[in-house]
């Protein structure tokens, strides 16, 4: 029997997929790679965080995490396995420039050169992040995101790693969770570099969606392989009583969603937000010309999903709740707003990170993006589950019967085909993720892989989940 999760209506089997419906699995850099010292990689924002104790549990880092760097080969020999359509990983910029500008460092290179070929070879698409939060420390050094001169060192990065390999990469994605990398790395200070400076965050949004707008622009220039060109966002569902506060759901979405999608997607920033920060910025690191680069058309929009929030403004009266599903850390990752705004605790059923699994906020995502962005193909980039798995050893070997896992990915396409069945133009989704790895602040403690590592051995153990996917890639209908 699998665990009851959630609501009873999003799980179905045997909706079909059709064939042009990219399924795949991510991962990312810093997550897998390991080999952080080698083959010219400088230090990026993550070694230097990780290597500060208190900041990740355990003092764990990804110095080795999977291995990944030396066992490429055979990790795509398990993705052809599942028979995988695509594979979302991420560029290590501190691969491709060490310090963050100037001239390539071939290794680097040949390193994701490799890969690309091998993916091609067994018929997987890549689609490659530029930015998946590895900055090289030496950029943060001379201000990080919030330092206006690091939009165009991405500019830069963009267009060198796009001539090296965008006779090849069918996807590129910009930036990933920017949401991220600007409030839990500058405003809350869970993320690296782990500064907690609420004005500093949001000048690191200006320069995030900066950067995004000109790589876009770089890597149209530079591939010569018709590139898709996308970013990635998580955007919140935001759930509350808004009959009686309106205003808390407004000021979130103005942070968390607006803040990124009118930018890149209108060529404006919201009034609303600005209004709501003016005590923290005055935005004057917008300059004239920035929203035009910064709005550029893009092929795919990503979509990461994994749960949803609930708010309303705080009546100032006892402790204000926190449960925004992030570290409580030092600073706030909503500036302008943390003060007034509650986020409260959500009805399960939970996920081991805490998040409450919700596949009908993923429907109601898909379709508020249909609404507002009608002509906007999306894509899921991520939405998978971290759950306390159980290796049991069988006459057949290791297995891990992640039951709940299995069944949190069949509610959530579940809902996607729902959200398509009404119109949604939904091109692909990517299970987060392949395998486990080193899951930021939490270290090596959740495990979100549809494949198991043995951290001691680097053995690679296909859980059922995997097993799921496969047969969702070989049937085109979710399983019974
Ligand atoms: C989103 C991030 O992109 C990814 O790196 C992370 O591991 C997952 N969410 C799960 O938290």
């Amino acid at each position: 029997m699998p665990p009851a999760t959630g609501s009873t209506d999003f799980r179905d089997s045997g909706l079909e997929f059709a064939p042009d419906f990219v399924i795949g699995s991510a991962t990312a850099s810093y997550q897998i790679e390991g080999a952080a010292r080698e083959d010219g990689r400088g230090p990026s924002i993550w070694d230097t965080f990780s290597h500060t104790p208190g900041r990740v549990w355990n003092g764990d880092t990804g110095d080795v995490a999977d291995d990944h760097y030396h066992r490429w080969e055979s990790d795509l020999d398990l993705m052809a396995e599942l028979g995988l359509q695509a594979y979302r990983f991420s560029i290590a910029w501190p691969r491709i420039q060490p310090t963050g500008s100037g001239a390539v460092n071939p290794a680097g290179i040949a390193f994701y050169s490799r890969l690309v070929d091998g993916l091609l070879q067994r018929g997987i698409r890549p689609i490659a992040t530029l930015y998946h939060w590895d900055l090289p420390q030496t950029l943060e050094d001379a201000g990080g995101w919030p330092a206006r001169d690091t939009a165009l060192r991405f500019a830069e990065y963009a267009a060198r790693t796009a001539e090296a390999l965008g006779d090849r990469v069918h996807t590129w994605t910009t930036l990933n969770e920017p949401w991220c990398s600007a409030y839990l790395g500058y405003g809350s200070g869970a993320h690296a570099p782990g500064r907690t400076d609420g004005a500093a965050a949001l000048a690191a949004v200006h320069h995030l969606n900066l950067g995004h707008g000109l790589a876009v622009q770089e890597i149209r220039r530079a591939a010569t392989n018709d590139p898709e060109l996308s970013v990635t966002l998580n955007l919140h569902v935001i759930r509350g009583d808004h009959s009686t506060s309106p205003e808390a759901k407004r000021r979130i979405d103005a942070l968390a969603n607006r803040a990124f999608t009118h930018p890149m997607l209108k060529g404006e920033y919201p009034a609303d937000l600005l209004e709501d920060t003016a005590a923290v910025t005055d935005w004057a690191f917008v300059k004239g010309g920035d929203l035009a680069d910064i709005r550029q058309p893009i092929d795919v929009l990503g979509v990461n999903y994994y749960s949803t929030v609930t708010v309303k403004m705080w009546d100032g009266v006892g402790p204000k709740a926190n449960n925004d599903g992030h570290k409580d850390v030092g600073g706030s990752p909503w500036p302008g707003s943390s003060d007034v705004v509650e986020f409260l605790p959500q009805e399960g059923p939970f996920t081991e990170m805490g998040w409450n699994i919700a596949p009908d906020g993923l429907e109601e995502l898909l379709l508020s993006l249909k609404d507002e962005f009608p002509d906007q193909p999306l894509m899921i980039t991520e939405n998978g589950a971290a759950f306390p798995d159980r290796v049991t050893m069988t006459d057949a070997g290791p297995r891990v019967h992640d039951d709940d896992r299995v069944d949190y990915l069949n509610r959530h396409f579940t809902a996607a085909h729902r959200a398509m069945q009404q119109g949604v133009d939904l091109r692909g989704y990517q299970v987060w993720s392949l395998m486990d790895n080193f899951e930021w602040g939490y270290g090596y403690s959740k495990r979100f892989g549809i494949v198991r590592v043995d951290y001691e051995t680097q053995e690679r153990i296909l859980k059922d989940s995997a097993l799921w996917v496969k047969e969702l890639l070989e049937t085109r209908r979710t399983p019974g």
